[in-house]
């Protein structure tokens, strides 16, 4: 691989990458149905994990190549003993035009206790996962009892500087798709935007089925029997497609990664929490980060990684291809 260096992370297609989403761990606090199984997960070694030194040090290489945001996910990145120093190594990173702006996402279990340090860190925003109000589904779907901590999570976010806030939900038949009001409404209390997503192949277990999706045609039906929703112009790259609620300002947001993918305007690149980097949620191939940096790679050679990643970027995911094969590697050990 050759170039300038600072050139920019711009593929086939002529997209330029400027978000890096790094996975923490892989470990979560929940078992979500939708992404783990109950038990048997095989999880990394530890000793495969990428070090804040680590971490610190690719960022900075993407970063001269124009990366100019990171967001931290897991697995549940709260779990990750080394949350808040790197959080801190990788706000102090000077992009091409300013520092590294780092957000999480998060099912906020914890959050309560870990937040003034994280924003104290320079933590601008949250995405925190919230599937349902209801306790009972709650642990049907998690398989843990703690929608309590959830919700006290939220509310210390509510209670931050930390904005825009933003709540997730992957809506599911049968499941939760007769909430979707009712966390609307949650989301506007707790002063956040609420966003819908659509169910993708990304289970460890391989129990998607495209007929339990919820596509985004029904979600947004399901919220015009109690809101006056007009589409927000200027998606941009964006995965969300907003509508403003009721006039707004409120907004809620659907991601329809299934039913109308947004991958034409994708802007994203993944390291798993084991330094593999991926250029797409659904990549069928990894390019081996970790063992460049632990024998010892140059700036120019962890910087040819890169290039080489984003060279190899397919146009889509391909969910609808006769050909298409999910990836191995469960969204626990991706990151979302
Ligand atoms: N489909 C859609 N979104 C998913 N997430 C995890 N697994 C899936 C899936 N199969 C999203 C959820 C979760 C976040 C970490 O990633 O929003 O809360
Ligand atoms: Fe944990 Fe997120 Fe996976 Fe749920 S989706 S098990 S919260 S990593």
């Amino acid at each position: 691989m050759n170039g300038q260096t600072g050139t920019g992370l711009i593929d086939g297609f002529g997209r330029v990458h400027r978000d890096l989403r790094i996975s923490l761990t892989d470990k979560c606090s929940l078992r979500c149905t939708y992404c783990m199984p109950e038990s048997g997960v095989p999880w990394l070694a530890k000793q495969s994990l990428l070090s804040p030194a680590e971490i610190e040090r690719v960022v900075r290489v993407a970063a001269a190549e124009g990366i100019e945001t990171v967001r931290l996910t897991g697995g549940e990145p709260l779990i990750s003993p080394n949350l808040i120093e790197i959080v801190r190594r990788i706000t102090a990173i000077e992009g091409k035009s300013g520092p590294i702006e780092v957000s999480m996402t998060t099912n906020g279990i914890r959050l309560p206790e870990f937040l003034p340090g994280l924003e104290e860190a320079g933590l601008t925003r949250l995405n925190i996962s919230i599937d349902t109000l209801d306790p009972d589904r709650f642990r049907e779907l998690t398989r843990r009892d703690r929608l309590i901590d959830v919700l006290a999570g939220i509310e210390a976010a509510r209670r931050s500087a930390l904005r825009p806030l933003k709540l997730n939900a992957v809506v599911m038949r049968g499941v939760n798709d007769d909430e979707v009001v009712d966390l609307v409404e949650f989301a506007i209390k707790h002063d956040a935007q609420m966003r819908f997503i659509e169910h993708m192949p990304l289970d460890i277990g391989h129990t998607w089925d495209r007929g339990e999706m919820v596509p985004r045609e029904e979600i947004l039906a399901s919220l015009r029997q109690s809101f006056n929703l007009e589409p927000v112009p200027g998606r941009g790259g964006a995965p969300a497609e907003l509508f403003s609620i009721d006039g707004g300002p409120a907004t809620v947001g659907v991601i329809a990664s299934v039913s109308a993918p947004f991958c034409a305007n994708c802007d994203r690149l993944r390291l798993t929490a084991d330094g593999q980097l991926r250029n797409c949620l659904f990549a069928r191939d990894e390019l081996d980060l970790l063992s460049a940096l632990r024998n010892g790679a140059s700036d120019q050679a962890v910087r040819d990684i890169f290039l080489a990643g984003v060279s190899g970027k397919r146009a889509g995911h391909g969910i609808d291809d006769p050909g298409f094969i999910q990836p191995d590697r469960g969204m626990n050990a991706i990151g979302g």
